[in-house]
C-alpha cells in the first residue's frame, strides 16, 4: 500500500504553534516547536495490522545544531534521540526515516524535543504500509 501522510498541523501539539511563514511545506503549514525540552507533536496513525512500518518525517532546521526528537509509540520509547540535522535554511525541507513496530488499530506516535532548542519545524509524517498491511489514513 502507498504511504499515508499525516500533516503536523493536524496532529496534537503541546508547546508549539502552527505557522506558514517558511515556504515549501505541504498542507496548510508546519509546527514550530517551542524552544524548550518536552515540546511535542503527536500523530494518531491507524494500522490495519500489527507490524513494522517506516516513518518518514519531513522537517526544516535553519540552524546548524541538531534538534533531536525522542519517538514514542503508544507511550513506549521507540527511537532515542532521532537526529534532525540542520537543513541550511528554514525553507529547506528534508526527510528523516525510522522503522518502528505499530499495533493494529490506532497508534500514538509522539515526537518530543530533547534539548532546550526544541524540535525542528515539523511538516509531516508519512507512514508506509509495512509488512503489517495497509494503513488507514485520517
Ligand atoms: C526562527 C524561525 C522559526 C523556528 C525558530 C526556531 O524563529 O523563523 O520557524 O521555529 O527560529 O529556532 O525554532
Amino acid at each position: 500500500a502507498a504511504p499515508v501522510q499525516y500533516e503536523a498541523e493536524n496532529a496534537l501539539i503541546s508547546q508549539g504553534v502552527v505557522e506558514a511563514n517558511h515556504a515549501g511545506f505541504t498542507g496548510s503549514g508546519f509546527v514550530n516547536y517551542d524552544n524548550v525540552t518536552g515540546s511535542y507533536v503527536e500523530y494518531t496513525v491507524t494500522a490495519a495490522q500489527a507490524g513494522q512500518h517506516t516513518l518518514t518525517f519531513r522537517y526544516a532546521n535553519g540552524t546548524t545544531a541538531n534538534r533531536p526528537l525522542d519517538v514514542t509509540v503508544n507511550g513506549t520509547l521507540a527511537v532515542d534521540d532521532l537526529a534532525f540535522a540542520g537543513t541550511g535554511a528554514w525553507t529547506t525541507w528534508r526527510t528523516v526515516t525510522a522503522t518502528v513496530n505499530l499495533a493494529a488499530g490506532a497508534n500514538k506516535i509522539r515526537t518530543t524535543a530533547v534539548t532546550a532548542n526544541g524540535g525542528p519545524n515539523a511538516d509531516s509524517l508519512s507512514v508506509d504500509g509495512g509488512g503489517g498491511g495497509p494503513i488507514a489514513g485520517t
